[in-house]
């Protein structure tokens, strides 16, 4: 026997020997003392991971739905799928325990472990520990973090003194004179996709959600910086949110293909618009609020009537193969949207059409295709003043072109990744971009000079956890 030999075989005599005296011990303790199993840490985990994919309430499969304890109970098509107190007489169990089990379907079976687990809590009665729903909205629930958040989302405020940055939960509202955070704005939305402000710069968007769980769009005041409300809808993150010109209205994308309008007063959803195909992440609306444009995984961009819901217009040809459009901008001064996505051109298009379809399905509304950048584009921002645009793309580059001939002005390193966002200063000296590092980094959008670069949430290193620790233990 060499030495690793000798070491394995100590290894498995330690192991029979902890298995014969270990394991009486184990047993005596389970016959004892045993807790209860826990629905909330120990059964809801397995159903989210394993089940929720194909049983939430967007689209429950044989009605049934787990994504909370109430709906669970209740059951689905065959009626109830636990019987409390009778694991042996539970749907649930039966389906997951089949050879091979039929649930989860097509998938990796649930260990034997999180079978007895299952069949343990319905024979101690099948019973709820949830916690009531904390609302996490609130000063006192700051997120921690340990790395940085990618950063999915920014605009500058109207007034230019305030720089909005997405976090998880949570907006950060920076100072933009010494970039120090002057509000942190925590919502129940873990996953942030946008925010804008309203035209006249009194209240803040933000929008987004839980994957699977549910849409979230926030209305803050951006004096007192206090909830104005929350908006649910859907059940998964929401894109592409647009505030209409009298404040009146939010618009955003949908995972379920659709375009939903809300009125902000009572919350009453006037338009449910399902012509596209595919995930919609972007919504802007006309001038006037009468129209709004929305941009999709599925290429194309589509004009709708808000009072109506009804279909005008495809904007682009989307048969030309533009790929996926990521993101879209209004033109401040004029109805003309900016889109960008997959094929890395930014196009410029009329939203309302002057010139009638032909067969060719020619691109008649587009004024203008710009050169391709140097990746996939997922941000896109005009200049308060409507001479300018930037993208942000996959390179890791921020462009700024002259809108009317194209000029490119300059390349700015946004990100050392990817660049998911992307906001003009409104005095047009500067740009703000962040993206998948989770730093901001402020560029003078003039001289292209990098005038300040600042993580976007502060993060807690071990070691001022620890001090953190040590000084709560000593009080
Ligand atoms: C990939 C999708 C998928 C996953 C994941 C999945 N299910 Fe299902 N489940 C289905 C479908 C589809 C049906 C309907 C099956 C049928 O009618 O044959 C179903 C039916 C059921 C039913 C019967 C409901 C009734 O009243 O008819 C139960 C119970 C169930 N699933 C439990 C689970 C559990 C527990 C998990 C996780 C461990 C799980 N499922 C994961 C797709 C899935």
């Amino acid at each position: 026997m060499n030495s690793s030999e000798i070491r394995v075989q100590f290894l498995l005599t330690t192991c029979l020997l902890l298995f014969v005296f270990g394991s009486p011990f184990v047993f005596a303790d389970n016959h004892g003392k045993q807790e209860p199993v826990s629905f909330h840490k120990q059964i809801f985990p397995i159903l989210k991971r394993s089940c929720q994919g194909c049983h939430h309430p967007g689209d429950p499969n044989a009605d049934l739905i787990v994504t909370t304890y109430e709906e669970l109970k209740r059951g689905g098509m065959a009626g109830e799928a636990i019987i409390p107190g009778k694991p042996d007489d539970s749907l649930i169990i039966e389906l997951i325990t089949g050879d091979p089990p039929a649930m989860p379907q097509n998938q990796e079976p649930l260990s034997a472990e999180e079978v007895a687990l299952f069949k343990r809590w319905i024979l101690e009665g099948a019973k709820d520990d949830t916690p009531e729903e904390v609302d996490n909205i609130g000063e006192a629930n700051y997120p921690s973090y340990t790395v940085p958040p990618v950063v999915s989302a920014m605009a500058y405020s109207t007034d230019g003194n305030t720089l909005v940055v997405s976090g998880v939960s949570e907006v950060l509202l920076y100072d933009t004179k010494n970039y120090e955070v002057k509000a942190r704005l925590v919502g129940n939305a873990r996953r942030i996709q946008s925010i804008v402000y309203t035209l006249d710069g009194k209240t803040i968007g933000v929008a987004g959600g839980s994957p699977a769980q549910f849409g979230e769009v926030q209305l803050w005041n951006a004096e007192t910086n206090k909830l104005i409300k929350n908006i649910r809808s859907t059940f998964d993150t929401i894109y592409g949110l647009s505030i209409s010109p009298d404040a009146s209205k939010v618009a955003f994308g949908c995972s379920d293909n659709t375009v939903r309008v809300i009125t902000v007063a009572d919350e009453e959803e006037i338009v449910k618009f399902d012509n596209h195909s595919d995930w919609v992440f972007g919504t802007v609306f006309s001038k006037d609020g009468s129209h709004f444009v929305s941009c999709s995984r599925d290429t194309a961009l589509k004009l709708v009537e808000v009072d109506t819901g009804s279909f005008v217009d495809d904007v682009n040809s989307s048969n030309k193969g533009y790929g996926e459009i990521n993101a879209i901008a209004r033109h401040p001064n004029a109805d003309q949207v900016m889109s960008v996505g997959e094929d890395r051109v930014p196009r410029l298009y009329k939203m309302f059409r002057e010139t009638r379809r032909d067969v060719g399905n020619t691109d008649f509304n587009l004024i203008k295709a710009y050169e391709p950048q140097g990746g996939s584009i997922d941000a896109v921002a005009f200049s308060a003043d409507g001479s300018k645009f930037a993208t942000g793309s996959s390179a890791g580059e921020v462009r700024i072109y002259n809108v009317a001939d194209g000029k490119k002005l300059l390349t700015l390193p946004g990100d050392t990744v990817s660049v998911f966002a992307v906001t003009f200063h409104p005095d047009g000296n500067q740009i703000a971009a962040g993206g998948f590092d989770g730093k901001v980094r402020v560029f003078d959008a003039i001289s292209g000079e990098q005038l300040n670069t600042f993580m976007s949430v502060p993060i807690e290193t071990t070691a001022s956890m620890e001090i953190t620790l040590a000084v709560s233990g000593m009080t």
